[in-house]
């Protein structure tokens, strides 16, 4: 068995809650083989191509929005996304709301909040002369949770979202990495890219790249992770495609939607938005 398959057989778990709190807390990540079914991932994946496939990006009437490369010039997401994915599919709103993983996210926090979905979005990873945004935590200030649902099959050729194992509470590596070594682009960007405050260096990172695990599973994985460890997506190969969406959890009952800092209206200069 290939070293990857051991990292991936140490973050699988079953549909439950004590074994999945288990190893998110030891961890960081755990993924849920099978969590949804071929039929209903299609379903989400149909929808999102139709809005995600268009030549400019455009604001949907019903609240979701498709954006390219959002933000240009660091490589930070140099993907299509379309933000609100529950606002057009059924089977995207119920796993949204799924209270299962609500609960997961309380019970991981522990700290007496409700958790829910703020915003829900579909990204497709495909060849692109600009590389997958490198090694990186989410932000600084506080660990956020996300539940990323792969809506094909992916192996390694289409860019598999990758953890380093118990980053999560590596509170030194983040210390170094915010007060002593300053933002960089990383590993696969020139210096034409600009420089971000949470994105590491393999040489930072040491032996710790050792843990790097590469998540390859089938359609229909669910992967939970705290976005307070060292994760990126993998650049994928020219013939690569990733299809998935994720769930951003922030404390509070019953969410609404956020714009994740983008303001669909306001912004159509900035990312050449063009509404319907
Ligand atoms: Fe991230």
């Amino acid at each position: 068995m290939s070293k990857n398959h051991q990292l991936i057989n140490t973050i699988t778990q079953p549909k439950d809650t004590k074994k999945i709190l288990g190893c998110l807390r030891d961890n960081g990540i755990c993924l849920i083989e099978n969590y949804y079914d071929q039929e209903k991932c299609d379903s989400i994946r149909r929808s999102c191509i139709e809005r995600a496939e268009v030549d400019e990006d455009l604001n949907y009437p019903d609240g979701s929005y498709r954006r390219f490369d959002v933000y240009k010039n660091t490589g930070a997401a140099a993907n299509k996304r379309v933000f609100h994915v529950d606002c057009f599919n059924y089977e995207a709103a119920i796993l949204k709301n799924d209270e299962f993983l609500k609960n997961i996210a309380k019970a991981y926090y522990n700290n007496n909040n409700e958790y829910s979905v703020h915003v829900q979005v579909y990204e497709r990873h495909q060849f692109y002369h600009i590389p997958v945004r490198g090694f990186h935590i989410d932000t600084f200030e506080t660990s956020t949770f996300k539940a990323m649902m792969y809506l094909n099959d992916v192996n390694s050729n289409d860019g598999p979202n990758s953890y380093i194992i118990g980053t999560h509470k590596d509170t030194e590596l983040r210390r170094k990495k915010e007060f002593d070594w300053g933002p960089s682009v990383g590993d696969d960007f020139d210096n034409t890219f600009k420089p971000h405050p949470t994105n590491f260096t393999r040489n930072e990172l040491g032996p710790l790249i050792n843990n790097w695990v590469k998540i390859t599973a089938n359609k229909g994985a669910l992967i939970l992770f705290d976005t307070w460890g060292v994760h990126c997506g993998i650049s994928p190969a020219e013939d690569g495609d990733r299809h998935s969406i994720t769930n951003y959890y922030r404390p509070g009952k019953n969410l609404p939607r956020s714009d994740f800092g983008f303001n669909p209206d306001k912004d159509y200069k900035k990312y050449f938005v063009k509404s319907t």
